[in-house]
């Protein structure tokens, strides 16, 4: 894959840093703006990357098969429209996008064009995740699944004093649903499907959900996830049947080791993830993916990606949280 990154963060540092283990990737440009110049011509000399561009349209006229979105939020739709059109493949950084509506439209581009698109969502690609999935008869009937990932940002000292960076800022698709309760719901998604009933109970703050509580209703059990970014709590997960527990004290974006523990006492502690860094499984997937042609598993990922923004729009709506792309 000839890859071509479009923004110039954090979580763009934090890809770069990885892309030795991706040794069927060629970096063939990066789009970064005027204000980031520096950053952008730092990141392309240390990483080898051979096109640097500020502007996107002369960017996708570039020879990279695949662009990777890596930009806040409220521009994910939008960048990835124009790539898709231009006949890239495109990664696009998670959540995928703040609408359902335009989630269904970037699908519809790309399997009739014949393209890989992607959201990077880490969680899906881990083999302990594969292992939680292939394990879960052995707790029997699932009764309660709660995840709770509370993370104080450090953005939130600047929201209370009035200063509204993008990861809170409702004009940006911020807020604790879109940046961290997105990794629970592709968790709970992922392992249970779509969910019969969705409800959002947010604590609301200048119009943006700070941190909420996500009720998930499966019929034959129920599930809570918690998000936060106002506060901070031990991450905890857990699926409970009336079989046995699991238990996994890491974010679910990283999926450490997890404990499975049967009724009659037995333990057992499992960890089959290879990689330290929660982006390498992800993105060794993606390459095999766009370089073996497999559309069957892109698409697969793909219906996944829907179902999950149809349950963060129906959370959104019923918590009040409302963004620009849903006029
Ligand atoms: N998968 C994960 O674990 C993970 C972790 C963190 C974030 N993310 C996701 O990644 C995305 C970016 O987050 P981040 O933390 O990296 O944000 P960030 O540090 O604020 O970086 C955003 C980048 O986008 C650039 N940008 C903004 N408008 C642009 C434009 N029109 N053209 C080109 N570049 C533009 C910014 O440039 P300027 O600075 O010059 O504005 C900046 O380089 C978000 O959607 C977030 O949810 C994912």
């Amino acid at each position: 894959m000839k890859l071509g990154i479009v923004g110039s963060g954090t979580i763009v540092r934090e890809f770069l840093d990885i892309t030795h283990y991706l040794t069927e990737t060629e970096l063939t440009a990066i789009c970064y703006t005027e204000r980031s110049r520096e950053t952008g011509r730092e990141l392309a000399g240390r990483y080898h990357i051979t096109h640097e561009f500020t502007d996107y349209e002369e960017f996708l006229n570039s020879d990279a098969d695949t662009v990777y979105v890596a930009l806040p939020n409220h521009l994910h739709f939008l960048f990835t429209k124009k790539a898709l059109e231009a006949g890239k493949n495109v990664i696009v950084e998670k959540p995928f996008t703040p609408t359902y509506k335009e989630a269904v439209h970037l699908s519809e581009m790309a399997r009739e064009k014949g393209l890989f698109l992607l959201e990077a969502i880490t969680t899906l690609h881990f083999p302990n995740y594969k292992k939680i999935k292939e394990l879960l008869p052995v707790l029997g009937n699932i009764k309660i699944v709660q995840c709770n990932y509370s993370q104080y940002s450090r953005r939130y000292d600047s929201f209370k004093k009035g200063l509204i960076l993008p990861a809170f800022a409702p004009a940006c698709c911020g807020g604790a649903l879109m940046d961290i309760n997105i990794y629970n719901i592709h968790y709970v998604v992922g392992l249970f499907g779509r969910p019969k009933q969705v409800e959002y109970f947010p604590n609301m703050e200048r119009g943006i959900d700070t941190s909420g509580i996500l009720m998930l209703d499966y019929e034959t059990f129920q599930c809570a996830c918690v998000g936060a970014k106002d506060c901070r709590a031990p991450i905890v997960n857990s699926i409970q049947g009336d079989q046995g527990c699991l238990n996994q004290n890491t974010p679910v974006n990283v999926c450490e080791n997890f404990q499975i523990i049967l009724n009659d006492g037995t333990t057992t502690l499992i960890n089959e993830n290879s990689y330290e860094h929660r982006m390498i499984h992800e993105f060794k997937e993606f390459e095999a993916i766009i370089n073996r042609r497999d559309f069957k598993t892109c698409y697969e990922l793909l219906n996944h990606t829907l179902t999950v923004c149809e349950v963060q729009n129906i959370a959104r709506s019923k918590g009040g949280i409302i963004f620009p792309g849903d006029a």
